[in-house]
C-alpha cells in the first residue's frame, strides 16, 4: 500500500513505470484500489498503442524523431512529436562509432534516462542495442531494464527471425515496435545500407516480415530504406501502422534521425534527408565568435 501510495506522487512518468511494475489490479483492493486505478487511468494517457492504430485508420500520418539527451527531448516533446525514438543510431550520431553494432546496454540505459526526464506528451520508445535480445529471455529481461529507467515501448531489429523474442515482449505487457527491412545492426555481414525489395523474393521476405511482426503483437512498425513502391504495398497490407524511413511517402508515419533532420551531423546525411536546419553551422559560427572574442580580450 504504502508503495502505490508513493507511486502517486511521482508524477506521470514514474506512475507509468509503477503501473508496468505493479499492475494497478494486483497491487490494491476495494475502493482502495478503485480509487488507485482512476488515478493511474487519469494520469495515463488513453491507450497510446490504440491511438496509433486510429491515427491510421484515419490516414493521420505518425511523426517520430530521434532523441538522446534531455534538452533534445523535450524540445522534440514540446514539438509536439507522435513519438520519440532512443536509437541505436547514438553510436554514431552521438558516441563516433563507425555504425550501431559497438552500442552497449549501459549506454542505451544511460541516454534513455536522461530523454524520459524531457518526455511528457510522446510515446517513448528504447532501442534494444545488438546481442542483449539474442534468446526471449533475454529479450525480456532487458526490455524490462529500459521500462525500468522510463521507456513506454521498446524495438528491436528482425521480423520473422525474432517472432519469438516479440512474442515474449508483448506476452510480458511491454508494447513493442518492430524494425524490418535494412537492418543497421547486421550492416557488417550485410556489407553496407542497401535498398530493400528490388527482387521479388526480398519484397515476399518483408511482406511476410511485416504480417509476422504485426502477429506477434508489434503496435507498430519501422520500414527501413525499402523500395518506396513495395513500403506502399506493405502499409496496405497490414493493419498496425508502418513507420518508414527513406521508404517513400505512402507509409502511415515517418521517423528520421534527428541529428539529419537539423543537420547536426553534417559530414553524412543520407540521400532520402532533406535536413530543415544547419545546427552544425550554427555552432560553428557560435564558436568562432567567442573565441574571436576571447582573444580579443573581450
Ligand atoms: O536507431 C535509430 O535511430 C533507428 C531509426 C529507425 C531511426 O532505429
Amino acid at each position: 500500500m504504502a508503495t502505490v501510495t508513493a507511486a502517486f506522487d511521482r508524477g506521470l512518468q514514474a506512475t507509468r513505470v509503477a503501473l508496468q511494475e505493479f499492475g494497478a489490479a494486483n497491487c490494491v483492493r476495494g475502493s482502495f484500489r478503485r480509487a488507485c486505478v482512476l488515478k493511474l487511468a487519469a494520469d495515463l494517457p488513453a491507450d497510446p498503442m490504440k491511438d496509433f492504430r486510429q491515427m491510421k485508420q484515419r490516414g493521420e500520418k505518425i511523426t517520430a524523431l530521434t532523441a538522446y539527451d534531455y534538452p533534445t527531448a523535450r524540445l522534440l516533446d514540446e514539438s509536439g512529436i507522435d513519438i520519440i525514438l532512443v536509437g541505436d543510431s547514438l553510436g554514431m550520431v552521438v558516441l563516433g562509432y563507425q555504425d550501431t553494432t559497438g552500442v552497449t546496454l549501459e549506454q542505451m540505459l544511460h541516454h534513455t534516462r536522461a530523454v524520459a526526464r524531457g518526455v511528457k506528451q510522446a510515446l517513448l520508445v528504447a532501442d534494444l542495442p545488438i546481442h542483449t535480445y539474442d534468446t526471449p529471455e533475454q529479450a525480456v529481461e532487458t526490455a524490462r531494464k529500459f521500462v525500468d529507467v522510463g521507456a513506454q515501448a521498446v524495438k528491436l531489429e528482425g521480423g520473422v527471425s525474432h517472432v519469438s523474442q516479440i512474442q515474449a515482449i508483448t506476452k510480458a505487457g511491454i508494447p513493442f515496435m518492430a524494425h524490418i527491412g535494412m537492418l543497421p545492426q547486421s550492416v557488417r555481414e550485410e556489407g553496407g545500407y542497401r535498398i530493400k525489395g528490388r527482387t521479388q523474393s526480398e519484397a515476399e521476405a518483408l511482406l511476410a516480415d511485416a504480417h509476422a511482426v504485426e502477429r506477434a503483437g508489434a503496435f507498430s512498425v519501422v520500414l527501413e530504406i525499402v523500395l518506396a513502391d513495395i513500403a506502399r504495398q506493405i502499409t496496405g497490407a497490414i493493419g498496425i501502422p508502418a513507420i518508414g524511413i527513406g521508404s517513400g511517402k505512402h507509409c502511415d508515419g515517418q521517423i528520421l534521425v534527428t541529428h539529419d533532420l537539423i543537420g547536426l551531423f553534417p559530414w553524412f546525411t543520407p540521400k532520402f534527408v532533406s535536413p530543415e536546419a544547419r545546427v552544425a553551422d550554427e555552432i560553428r559560427r557560435a564558436a568562432r565568435a567567442f573565441i574571436e572574442r576571447t582573444r580579443a580580450g573581450g
